[in-house]
């Protein structure tokens, strides 16, 4: 069993073949795939892929790229779907993105704020998106730990290096790998990967972005999440069986999917 946490089924290269797409996740042991909206559009559209297929549970929000172009009135209905809709269960992806720079700093840190009071008040847990900008997203859990406690949510695709993850897995958070980890380039990051414990590590495609080592170059698809799964079990020198239901358990947690 695996649990993909982080997916964009609405995207285009899966509008031809995305029941197909699910059969293989399913025949790959998946129980669970979560797919995240970045703007009012995609969120839409992730319920409703949510809605459609009992596998896929979804996430709503504006991503930090997509802050600057989010119209008035498209929070809104980011909130009204995560108030109303069963199958949300966590908020995002939200975050903080100096790579990109498609919005003003202060505007991302604002919005950020917005996902996790949101988060907070529904009682889900969001999911941050972190691009070279580990030191702000630090300082903003810090502050929310030192006023809420633990932090529960998920670090996606983390690409940070060791210090950011001890930091995240201090205040609660949950570490999330995706297909970089299997390139040959990552060393670091297969370092950082080892020091997280089995209790707090979720696995994830990103898919369509990124495949995993053996199929990179291709579409990336939540079948292959069982890719960077083999690799962890590797790394922390475990079954792929134990990584499998130590990941899906803390997904099952994280994202309180039992009666989703
Ligand atoms: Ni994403």
């Amino acid at each position: 069993m695996l649990i993909d946490t982080h997916s964009h089924l609405f995207d285009d290269r899966f509008k031809k073949d995305l029941p197909a797409v699910l059969e293989r996740a399913v025949a790959a042991g998946l129980e669970r795939v979560m797919c995240l909206g970045i703007d009012r559009e995609s969120s839409r559209d992730s319920v409703a892929i949510a809605n459609q297929y009992p596998l896929v549970v979804a996430a709503v929000g504006i991503q930090p790229n997509s802050v600057a172009e989010a119209k008035p009135g498209d929070w809104h209905e980011v909130v009204r779907l995560a108030e109303t809709e069963p199958r949300v269960v966590a908020i995002g992806e939200t975050g903080l993105d100096r790579y990109w720079d498609k919005t003003p700093f202060a505007q991302q840190l604002e919005f950020f704020d917005r996902h996790i009071e949101l988060a907070r008040r529904l009682n889900k847990p969001f999911v941050i998106h972190c691009r070279e900008a580990e030191a702000d997203v630090v300082d903003v859990l810090r502050r929310a730990f030192a006023t809420h406690g633990p932090v529960r949510a998920v670090m996606h695709s983390f690409s940070g290096d060791l210090a950011t993850a001890l930091g995240c897995l201090e205040m609660g958070l949950f570490v999330s790998f995706a297909g970089m980890l299997t390139y040959p380039n990552a060393q670091s990051l297969r370092d950082v990967a080892k020091a997280v414990p089995l209790d707090r590590l979720l696995v994830e495609t990103d898919c369509p972005y990124l495949a995993p080592q053996p199929v990179r170059g291709k579409r990336n698809e939540p079948a292959y999440v069982a890719h960077t799964a083999t690799l962890l079990a590797q790394l922390k020198g475990v079954s792929v069986a134990e990584i499998e239901n130590a990941t899906t358990q803390n997904a099952r947690t994280l994202l309180g999917l039992a009666g989703v």
